[in-house]
């Protein structure tokens, strides 16, 4: 899978391109790529924002400066490049991201993220350059570099061989083999820690009880909405 990214800030992925995971699914096939706006801005200085039409405070990422970077990497109008490939404008307004959407996305050969800065995009970038508008939840963060990580790392996890362990990502939280319900409990030694013991069941070899407890472990913490603390 190829994954692009356009930013102000390609540094910002350096720690999460290191990452050994990250590495691990290049190793499978992903390409993750960052493109800065500053590159190919047809603007004197490196400009790229711009202050909002009708007054308020931040600054809004050119359309311009979108259509020329989209342009200079992929050599077609943008316009016509989100017919053939998934383009995510990364806002907090957008489709909220979750194990559904990621599936969708991972199954993609490539995707492009554009993530905005200050207070985002022009909304001509949106309407006309982006196949999708993406949100990772209902809080504002203050550009979308964080958010592509999120997808990035989220959807990596789905592609076949990028994690150590081959079932790791099918029964994981919120997962269809889980029914969308969150991941069951994990334990791991001591057995027994300042009186607080393993439940027995996993400790029996028995994979059939172990599978019944897991799953209804999983159920009860879908139902009730998350995980219980006493
Ligand atoms: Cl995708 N971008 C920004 N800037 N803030 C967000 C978000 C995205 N998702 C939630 N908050």
């Amino acid at each position: 899978m190829d994954v692009d990214v356009f930013t102000l800030f390609p540094d910002a992925f350096d720690w999460f391109a290191g990452q050994r995971h990250v590495r691990n699914a290049a190793g499978q096939g992903l390409r993750l790529e960052c493109v800065s706006y500053r590159d190919n801005t047809p603007l004197s200085g490196g400009q790229v924002d711009d202050t909002p039409f009708g007054g308020g405070a931040g600054m809004v990422l050119r359309v311009d400066v979108m259509d020329a970077a989209l342009k200079d990497v992929y050599g077609i109008d943008p316009v016509d490049l989100r017919i053939r490939r998934r383009v995510l404008a990364l806002t907090p307004g957008g489709r909220m991201l979750d194990d559904r959407f990621v599936d969708e996305l991972a199954a993609e050969p490539a995707i492009t993220l554009l993530c905005g800065r200050y207070e985002g995009f022009d909304e001509r970038i949106v309407q006309h350059f982006a196949s999708d508008a993406v949100s990772i939840g209902r809080y504002v963060l203050s550009g979308g570099e964080l958010a592509a990580m999120v997808v990035c790392d989220a959807g990596l996890r789905k592609l076949p061989g990028s994690l150590g362990h081959g079932d790791s990502a099918m029964e994981e939280s919120f997962s269809a083999a889980l029914g969308g319900d969150p991941e069951y409990p994990h334990y791991t030694r001591p057995a027994e820690y300042r009186g607080w013991r393993v439940p027995d069941v996993l400790l029996s070899g028995h994979h059939e009880e172990i599978r019944t407890w897991r799953r209804a472990r999983s159920r009860e913490r879908g139902s009730g909405g998350g995980t219980s603390l006493p």
